[in-house]
């Protein structure tokens, strides 16, 4: 047999090998069975394991989700608990040419630069689990924070005073969600003296680890523990496994996640074997609702979805599966007649100007009954005009908060009234998150750091001081507490960079331009860079430093914050050097919003808008596409 042959059966073998691999290692659904359809989009999906219920869970709801469409096919991947494994699906993956990927993921130091490698090149949705920074194209989860601070408010109204003795299991400690997780329950239950932490394992989500390292903690312990926080469900069922066998009784067990399955958060609950648990949704449906809008190319596409949580007690889980079965066989309606109550901070700025607008042009097209009212940057008024939309009994009330505090008792009325709330654009300050349903705006703590970080990059070959002047937007409000707080964390790192002095402009262009004249009085030559918490007060600004015979832009340095149109004309013309977009179209989410809200339908906590950033160079370039 020439060596030639040989080659060629070599070759063929290694072929039919790896297909066999491929098809072994890899499930693939087409969207509806065998019959040749027209495969627009490949989408792959990569699961840290599969066997964990809540992963479990998320698998069933993306092919289910999936099935609805016979244009795609999806590839599934399982890296059983091996984050070597993971990162080779996901090249797998890719080398096979999917157009999104979909990922899920257990160690965020190791996958974020993989992720962020591959969303270089083509969409990616983060599920379930986050990773550092935003190099992604759309995260759906849980505020993992918010769940540990939910879990220790809990603990607190279980434990009464008696919290000498609390013990916390944890997830995968190179998981964000378990970093996150512990920092809620620690940084809100430790706020009291009278709780302790006495102990805490790492179970790796895993319901038999936890079990092992309890009875090994608790086997020559004297005092037991009150309360157990674990994790998840699953490490929580291990926990009662420990203590049953050790024949302990009366220990509080707190899990998250709420799966209804055999061995599932609620039926733990049912069964009396944990005592409560946070519904932590796996957001596997909205991954391939919004796969198919970003594949589609529709506009608009948030940045992040943060799902709501919901406590389910031994009190309320009978009431809560109820719920769930309902939202089963709930039904769309078409046409739905929705009346919207929106009290406008104000018209301070270009960016509010285009927010009214695409408030107004979306419920034209979505055909919502919006009544909108403006409350001229004046908080009692904006309270005043809730209150009328109370009165008025319309069916949803948002509002885009002149401040973050003094909310309580206007909401307190509108909840008692069964009106839902969603904040539009920026958010608040209040003890209670139910007086509120949805968040829809930006993250302006990362508006902030973008625009340090710019600076920072910018100036990188100077060893001398930058003096810096900050005018900052309305007192008290988000985005100036955010934009500040953002900007100065990124600071931190150089010491180079000092803020001479932070003037309150209150995002007008009238107040940027005296705030500017009064540091060009006290300051003069010495201010080397202007952050302007908004486009209008830097045009202000610009305005201010041209009269007092300076070029803005090459002698002081200007960045700001919305990237509206006069924001590109100022960077095309070189005065204004840098800007950060907030995004002021939040009309379409808001209607979606309100719509589904008048159905009946569970909405997402937030809606973090997705946004760029722009230098002179872009602005050129984007400058005819900017419709705002
Ligand atoms: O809340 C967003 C801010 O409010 C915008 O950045 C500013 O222009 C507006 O006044």
């Amino acid at each position: 047999m020439s060596k030639k042959i040989g080659y060629r059966t070599v070759i063929f073998a290694a072929s039919i090998g790896f297909l066999i691999l491929l098809i072994y290692n890899y499930s693939i659904t087409d969207g509806k069975g065998e019959e040749e359809q027209e495969i627009d989009y490949v989408i792959g999906v990569s699961q840290p394991n599969l066997l964990e219920p809540w992963q479990l869970l998320m698998h069933e709801e993306l092919s289910t989700e999936a099935a609805k469409y016979n244009n795609i096919r999806v590839i599934y991947t399982d890296a059983a608990q091996s984050t070597k494994q993971q990162i080779e699906d996901i090249h797998t993956l890719k080398a096979y040419g999917i157009d999104l990927l979909i990922v899920s993921i257990d160690n965020s130091t190791a996958l974020t630069p993989v992720i962020s490698k591959i969303y270089e090149e083509i969409p990616v949705i983060v599920l379930g689990r986050g990773v550092k920074g935003y190099n992604y194209t759309l995260y759906i989860g849980s505020d993992h924070y918010f769940i540990g601070e939910m879990a220790a408010e809990a603990a607190m109204d279980l434990l009464g005073d008696k919290g000498e003795n609390i013990i916390e299991i944890k997830g995968v400690t190179s998981a964000q969600q378990a970093e996150k997780r512990s920092k809620g329950f620690r940084e809100t239950i430790l706020k009291k003296s009278e709780y302790k932490i006495t102990d805490s394992v790492v179970a790796d989500w895993q319901r038999d680890k936890a079990e092992d390292r309890l009875k090994e903690l608790l086997q020559y312990r004297l005092n037991l523990p009150n309360l157990i926080y674990a994790h998840n469900d699953a490490m929580a069922l291990g926990a009662y496994k420990a203590i049953k066998a050790l024949n302990v009784k009366d220990i509080i067990i707190i899990g998250s996640d709420g799966v209804n399955k055999p061995n599932g958060g609620l039926q733990l609950i049912k069964e009396e074997k944990i005592d409560t648990t946070f519904i932590t949704p796996t957001g596997g449906k909205e991954a391939v609702q919004y796969a198919m809008e970003i594949l589609n190319q529709e506009t608009e596409i948030p940045k992040k979805i943060i799902l709501r949580n919901h406590q389910v007690t031994r009190k309320n889980v009978n009431e809560y599966l109820q719920k769930k079965d309902e939202e089963i066989h709930f039904q769309k309606k078409e046409n739905i007649e929705v009346t919207l109550g929106f009290a406008q901070v104000g018209n301070e700025s270009e960016f509010r100007a285009a927010n009214t607008d695409s408030i107004i042009t979306a419920a034209e097209t979505e055909g919502v009954n919006l009544i909108l009212e403006n409350a001229y940057n004046n908080q009692e008024k904006q309270i005043e005009i809730i209150r009328g939309f109370i009165e008025q009994g319309v069916d949803v009330i948002a509002f885009s908060p002149k401040v973050e505090h003094g909310w309580e008792e206007v909401l307190q009325e509108a909840k008692d009234a069964g009106i839902p709330v969603i904040l539009s654009d920026r958010q608040i300050k209040v003890n209670d998150s139910s007086l509120w349903t949805s968040f829809i705006g930006s993250d302006f703590v990362e508006e902030g750091r973008r625009a340090a970080r710019w600076l920072v990059n910018e100036n990188n070959e100077t060893e001398d001081v930058t003096h810096i002047i900050e005018l900052e937007g309305t007192r008290n409000s988000g985005p100036a507490i955010g934009r500040k707080l953002g900007f100065e964390e990124v600071l931190q790192g150089y010491p180079t960079y000092q803020i001479l002095e932070s003037l309150q402009g209150d995002f007008t262009f009238a107040k940027g331009k005296e705030m500017m004249n009064t540091a060009l009085i006290r300051y003069g030559h010495v201010i080397d860079v202007v952050y302007a918490h908004n486009d209008d007060m830097a045009i202000g600004a610009i305005e201010a430093i041209e009269e007092f015979g300076l070029q803005p832009g090459t002698d002081i340095k200007i960045i700001s914050i919305d990237a509206t149109q006069k924001a590109f004309a100022a960077l095309s013309t070189g005065k204004l050097n840098f800007s950060v977009e907030c995004n002021p179209l939040l009309g379409p989410q808001l209607m979606k919003a309100a719509k589904d809200l008048k159905m009946g339908k569970e909405i997402p906590m937030k809606i973090i808008t997705s946004e760029e950033t722009f230098t002179q160079e872009e602005a050129k370039q984007e400058m005819k596409k900017r419709n705002y």
